[in-house]
């Protein structure tokens, strides 16, 4: 190399460069042929408000922290054009990271390439993350951005798909499954996320359907736009089948990531703890305020949670769907917790067959996950109405009630006003196991209201009555006095104590910790039989 000319007049060959220089260029060429989709389908994925699978897992993911597997899997199929067309990832990147520094496992589809359609190959990598999930005890999270089963492949695209749904069952209640849609997810496809405990999806952008605007036209001559038909709106506020939407994929995916710092990494690990935050001395005079004295006038119980959970921080599911009941995770002096509780804001806060599958799906999610339920009460009732018996509100309202029954976390109930009828009973009553029932002083426990009661016992004694209106009132006053008394399920042991309200976050943070060691057994078999 340096022009050096030896005795019979050859040139020297240049020095070979160190190995290691060898090896880095190879590596380099085989590194450039992971490129993901075309210039044009980057600039289109951009152009729609929507980022690409690597630039989506950067947002997800801690740092520096992704390590990438079957980078270079790439499909197998001739048929159609296809082998001319194989390029490495195929479609999906695949693997583990770690968010909050504790460790997740991922998939992002690539709608760059292939749309983001599922073939053997996509399939099989997603099925070795999955099982590197379960094997590791660590949530699963899923960004889907998918045409959904590859055509071309046929049969094997079915196939891939059945094998994501039956490790989705088996990992259900074992480790936490999240699924983010960011673009569409039709078909099928959308039957994994539905077996998932979340589904994120961005406002739009995200759509899930299982027969297209397309197919829906040429059954019914009914004309719908993909928004329309399964929009995140859509499936936020109708459905259910979305638990959190978000306006854009960056909100989204901080919001995953802030999901995952409530969630333990799998059913026989605790939920992460933050310090205690001396909530069992903590005084919330506000609590007095918010909610009023009598019992049939609404206030929003979001601001109850608000006071009772640390740093009036919480995340709600299904938001904007069932809104008559709430679910959130929060933390209590550092513990994360589930809350349930009736918003007597929306329908005066009864429980409806949606809010009643709403609040079942929440309570089983912490049940398996380890995670105390405190539920507030405030609830009329059930909604009466011909179209809630005909959409099956008994079988509804079973599940919730199967889900309490079967749930052996530690239970904390606060009753602030009224617990009527079969509500209170649902409702994480003592009668369901229950481990502490705590109650305000305003608090009306009974069959029925005043009224309705009256109406019922004392029906002939009113028809005959010559001032029934003073005999009615007087009644009511009598069976007040004698039935729904502050004190009346406390004496008869099915409520603990009544409480001071402003007391409410410290005698639920004092009971939780009473609780903290609570092992419930459940009787041996398969499974049980919950009403679907
Ligand atoms: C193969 C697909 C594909 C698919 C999209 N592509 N979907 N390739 N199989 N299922 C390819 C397109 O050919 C195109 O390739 C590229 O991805 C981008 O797609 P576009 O159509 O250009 O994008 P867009 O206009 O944004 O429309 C997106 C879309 C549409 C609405 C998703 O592509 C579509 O309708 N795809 C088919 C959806 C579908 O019916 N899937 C099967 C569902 S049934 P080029 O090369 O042109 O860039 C199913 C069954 C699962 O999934 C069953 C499980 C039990």
């Amino acid at each position: 190399a340096d022009g050096h000319v030896n005795g019979n007049g050859h040139r020297p060959q240049p020095a070979p460069p160190p190995s290691m220089d060898v090896l880095r260029e190879r590596h380099a060429g085989l590194r450039a042929r992971i490129v993901g989709g075309d210039r044009a389908a980057i600039e289109r994925q951009h152009r729609l408000g929507k980022l690409t699978a690597r630039e989506r897992l950067d947002l997800l993911l801690d740092e520096g922290s992704f390590v990438e597997t079957d980078l270079y899997r790439r499909h197998q199929a001739t048929g159609l054009g296809m082998g001319d067309r194989r390029p490495h990832t195929d479609g999906v990147i695949t693997g583990s990271g770690e968010i909050f520094g504790r460790r997740v496992f991922v998939y992002a589809q690539d709608f760059t390439v292939f749309g983001g359609s599922l073939g053997e190959a996509h399939a099989a990598k997603i099925h070795k993350v999955m099982d590197l999930a379960l094997e590791n005890g660590a949530p699963l999270i899923g960004l889907n951005d998918s045409g959904g089963a590859r055509i071309q492949e046929g049969v094997m695209a079915l196939n891939g798909y059945g094998g994501i749904f039956r490790r989705n069952v088996r990992a259900s209640g074992v480790i936490p499954q999240i699924s983010v849609i960011m673009g569409p997810c039709a078909g099928g496809a959308a039957y994994s996320p539905a077996l998932t405990d979340f589904t994120f999806m961005v406002r739009g952008t995200a759509q899930m359907y299982l027969t297209g605007p397309d197919v829906v036209e040429a059954v019914s001559g009914h004309r719908v736009s993909h928004a329309e038909l399964g929009g995140a709106d859509v499936h936020g506020e109708r459905t259910g089948v979305a638990t959190f939407v978000y306006d854009d994929e960056e909100t989204c995916l901080a919001e995953v990531r802030y999901l995952v710092s409530l969630l333990p990494s799998n059913n026989l690990e605790p939920a992460p703890a933050l310090p205690p935050t001396g909530a069992a001395d903590d005084e919330r005079p506000r609590l007095a305020e918010i909610v009023p004295v009598e019992p049939n006038k609404p206030y929003d119980m979001h601001r109850v949670v608000e006071e009772l959970v640390d740093g009036g921080e919480f995340i709600e599911l299904h938001e904007q769907w069932a809104r008559n009941v709430i679910c959130a995770l929060g933390r209590i002096d550092g513990e994360v917790v589930g809350v349930v509780a009736n918003q007597p804001m929306v329908l005066a806060g009864v429980l409806d067959a949606d809010a009643a599958q709403k609040a079942a799906r929440f309570v089983r999610f912490c049940d398996a996950f380890g995670i105390p339920l405190v539920t507030l009460v405030d609830v009329p009732g059930f909604l009466p109405g011909v179209e809630q018996e005909h959409d099956g509100i008994i079988r509804h309202g079973a599940k919730l009630l199967y889900a309490y029954c079967e749930a052996t976390v530690p239970r904390v109930q606060v009753i602030l006003r009224k617990a009527y009828g079969g509500a209170y009973i649902v409702m994480d009553s003592r009668s369901i196991g229950c481990d502490l029932s705590l109650a305000w002083p305003t608090n009306e426990i009974a069959v029925m209201g005043a009224e309705g009661a009256v109406n019922v016992v004392f029906r002939k004694q009113l028809a005959a009555a010559d001032d029934p209106a003073a005999l009615r009132a007087e009644l009511i006053a009598e069976y007040t006095r004698q039935l729904v008394h502050p004190l009346f399920s406390a004496e008869r042991g099915l409520v603990d104590d009544v409480i001071d309200p402003v007391q409410t976050r410290a005698a639920v943070a004092r009971g939780l910790a009473m609780l903290r060691q609570k092992r419930g057994a459940a009787p041996q078999r398969k499974h049980g039989n919950v009403p679907l």
